[in-house]
């Protein structure tokens, strides 16, 4: 017995490995760094080493939370454990809540400790979850995976739209206090395709989150997602009108960085070693990828290395031409803005 929560999983990963889920402009093609003439460095001397929450990383680029659930969700995320592992990056599990609700499915995220038995791993429940189910949710959570970190997720256009969604937002930010003073390990607190404005992320460093991931507009559509699995007018009629709603990344990493108590992570359609050579540029500390790494992670192992080895030389060749020999200098790059995004921030 598998139950909804573990089958919707599996739909998600479907969806999105099978159609085009993407929607909207993450605002990336409207960033340009400032090209440098003459960079005065070898491209074999840059180096992409960074820190995050203590952690020596080799690389800036955190493997978003997707899956794990479903008993066929535990190949795709032994792929991406063992990536996370092979070129020490960080990775998050997809929302644990199958496995909570039903400790037969613990396997599809158990797997993932087995293959990162060193890499920084992030558990994922979700804030709704979380404030409804108490501190002994995420403790299972954590302890599940082993996880260094728990990432509490924010999806509130997603469970509007979902037919069987949860619709109150009240005491969320009560339940990160309490989580981020009592849990063991440090709270990253992410959207999953909404965006965080600086409002919101300030309340939420306020609260106590160690890091915030922006999960902005760009990437896959939860409005579109959840149209699709939406069997009656009323919901798939939401999914439509809500399409465009959202922070774009871009826009949402300029807000967050202006307000940081921590690090930042960008989430939300980035695409290419470009785009988390921009995203830092705007001033987050760790590119997040999901959606741009499902295709490889799901046809093995060595296709998902090749990936992730293609976005760090794009990263490196960014750097190269912008005469960034490190991440430091990287974020520090100048770089033009165009179009909706220099409307949006002013700049
Ligand atoms: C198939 C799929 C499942 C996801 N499931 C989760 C989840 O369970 N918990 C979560 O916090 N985010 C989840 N996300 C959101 C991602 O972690 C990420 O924030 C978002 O997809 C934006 O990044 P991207 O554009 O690189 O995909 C999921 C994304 C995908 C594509």
């Amino acid at each position: 017995m598998t139950g909804l929560t573990s089958s919707r999983k599996l739909d998600h990963l479907h969806l999105c490995a099978r159609t085009d889920v993407a929607f909207g402009d993450s605002g990336f093609s409207e960033v340009r760094l400032v090209h440098n003439a003459v960079p005065e460095c070898s491209a074999s001397d840059i180096d992409i080493r960074t820190e995050f929450l203590g952690r020596k990383l080799s690389a800036p680029i955190f493997i978003a939370a997707m899956t794990g659930g479903h008993p066929d969700t535990a190949e795709v995320n032994k792929n991406l454990a063992a990536a996370a592992e092979h070129f020490n990056i960080p990775m998050g599990v997809g929302s644990q809540r199958a496995a909570l609700e039903n400790p037969d499915l613990r396997d599809s995220f158990t797997v993932v400790r087995e293959a990162a038995p060193n890499a920084f791993l992030a558990g994922n429940i979700s804030a709704v979850q979380l404030r409804d189910h108490g501190l002994e949710w995420a403790d299972r959570a954590v302890e599940m995976i082993d996880a260094d970190a728990l990432c509490i997720h924010l999806n509130f256009l997603q469970e509007m739209i979902q037919v069987e969604g949860d619709r109150s937002a009240v005491g969320i930010l009560d339940t990160i206090r309490n989580a981020a003073s009592e849990l063991k390990v440090p709270v990253i607190v992410k959207e999953t395709g909404s965006g965080l404005s600086k409002e919101a992320a300030s309340a939420l460093f306020d609260a106590g989150a160690d890091a915030l991931d922006v999960g902005g507009f760009g990437g896959p559509s939860w409005a579109k997602i959840e149209k699709a699995r939406a069997s009656d007018k009323a919901h798939q009629n939401l999914g439509d009108t809500f399409l465009e709603w959202g922070i774009p990344t871009a826009v949402s990493v300029f807000e967050v960085a202006q307000v940081r108590k921590g690090p930042v992570i960008a989430t939300g359609g980035l695409k290419n070693g470009l785009d988390a050579a921009k995203a830092i540029a705007l001033g987050a500390d760790l590119a997040g990828m999901a959606l741009t790494l499902l295709p490889s992670a799901l046809e093995g192992k060595d296709a998902l290395f090749e990936r992730i080895e293609t976005i760090c030389g794009e990263l490196k060749t960014a750097m190269f031409l912008t005469g960034a020999t490190n991440i430091s200098e990287l974020a520090n790059v100048r770089y033009y803005l165009t179009g909706t995004v220099s409307e949006m921030t002013n700049k």
